[in-house]
């Protein structure tokens, strides 16, 4: 069973896997898929260096069968279908006392501060397992953890169904938002500069614009009666899309942001006094996001198989770093760790 070790430097080394026996309160598992994320590529780009040890195995959006169970797990079993929660919190900081465990002060994120998924037998604590149903295929089940964040943003922006959602930014999280907020019964504007993606956002059945061609906040305004956007979700990152964010909502309207910011971006803060508007930030999910996000994946409500632009073998991690650095036709990419 092989393993992709992160060396630095943008260079990854294939090698046979060191498995590690579950402890007490850990499982083993044996990882089917495991998606790439913006997270990987920063990582891949020397990002959060300082979080690493060295050589590091990436990955927290991950499908598998449990191989072995340490002791004292209950209710878990080796044979049953898994996927990772990749978070561990640390149970007594004020935010984990207050319930809010998956913003934890020193929360370790799993894949970044743990070893991750990209390796064919994987050890993590019993805690963040969820089952998977038979009717879910292991591949489609790399996708749970993504889905989680789009359950995590709608449930914090609060849609309703008939409501006018307004998502910044068509990356997969974007669009499993826009999913996700559909699935609910909101109406749906994406808007995304890349023009594979709005084609493909297009093709799943998401009203999807291309920024550098409509004027949003006009288009925004035609489609609500002059209203304005219910709730507004940035997940583009970018600081043209921030500049913009703060025109499209209604009087009391709402904003999540879910991206991440290199810079600190420009917003314009008169429009929070001037329309009464809400902001609210999003950061991963809680357990219920997961088993909400496996819920949908299960009940065939999301077009799951059409994200996955391509499924790679762990050896050729490298070259889905650079398919992701270019952009263009990519949207998610896997890899299959058995293979
Ligand atoms: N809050 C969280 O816990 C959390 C979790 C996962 C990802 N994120 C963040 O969410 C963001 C989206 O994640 P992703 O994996 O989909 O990333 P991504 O980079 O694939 O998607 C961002 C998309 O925004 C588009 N874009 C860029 N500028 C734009 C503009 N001006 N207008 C419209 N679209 C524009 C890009 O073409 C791209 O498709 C990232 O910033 C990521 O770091 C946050
Ligand atoms: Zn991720
Ligand atoms: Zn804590």
């Amino acid at each position: 069973m092989q393993a992709a070790f992160f060396s630095g430097n943008q260079k990854f080394e294939t090698g046979p896997c060191v498995p590690v026996a579950p402890v007490e309160g850990q499982v083993q598992i044996r990882v089917a898929f495991c998606g790439i994320c913006g997270t990987d590529l920063h990582l891949f780009h020397g990002a959060m260096a300082n979080r690493l040890t060295l050589p590091h195995v990436m990955g927290h959006e991950m499908s598998g069968v449990i191989e072995s169970v340490g002791a004292a797990v209950q209710g878990w079993k080796p044979g049953d279908r898994v996927t990772v929660r990749p978070l561990d919190p640390c149970g007594q900081c004020p935010a984990c006392l207050a319930g809010h465990s998956h913003i934890c002060h020193n929360l370790k994120f799993i894949g970044i501060d743990r070893p991750g998924a990209l390796q064919g037998l994987w050890t993590v604590p019993a805690h963040t397992l969820h089952r998977l149903p038979e009717s879910l295929g292991l591949r489609e089940a790399a996708m749970v953890e993504p889905i989680a964040v789009a359950c995590h943003d709608v449930r914090m922006g609060e849609v309703a169904a008939g409501e006018f959602a307004a998502v910044i930014g068509g990356g997969p999280i974007g669009i499993l938002i826009a999913l996700v907020a559909q699935a609910r019964g909101a109406r749906v504007l994406l808007a995304e500069v890349n023009e594979f993606r709005v084609k493909l956002a297009r093709d799943l059945g998401i009203d999807a614009v291309n920024p550098r061609e409509v004027d949003v906040p006009v288009l925004v305004a035609e489609r609500t009666a002059g209203a304005g956007a219910d709730v507004v979700f940035e997940v583009s990152g970018s600081s043209a899309a921030a500049a913009i964010m703060t025109s499209l909502p209604r009087t009391r309207g709402r904003i999540v942001v879910v991206a991440i910011y290199g810079e600190p971006p420009k917003i314009d803060l008169f429009r929070f006094f001037w329309r009464e508007l809400k902001l609210a930030g999003a950061r991963v999910y809680e357990p219920v996001d997961f088993e909400h996000a496996i819920e949908l994946a299960a009940a065939g409500r999301l077009p799951i198989d059409r994200l996955i632009t391509g499924v790679l073998p762990l050896g050729r991690l490298e070259e889905a770093m650079r398919q992701m650095e270019r952009g263009g036709d990519c949207m998610k990419i896997l890899v299959d760790v058995q293979a």
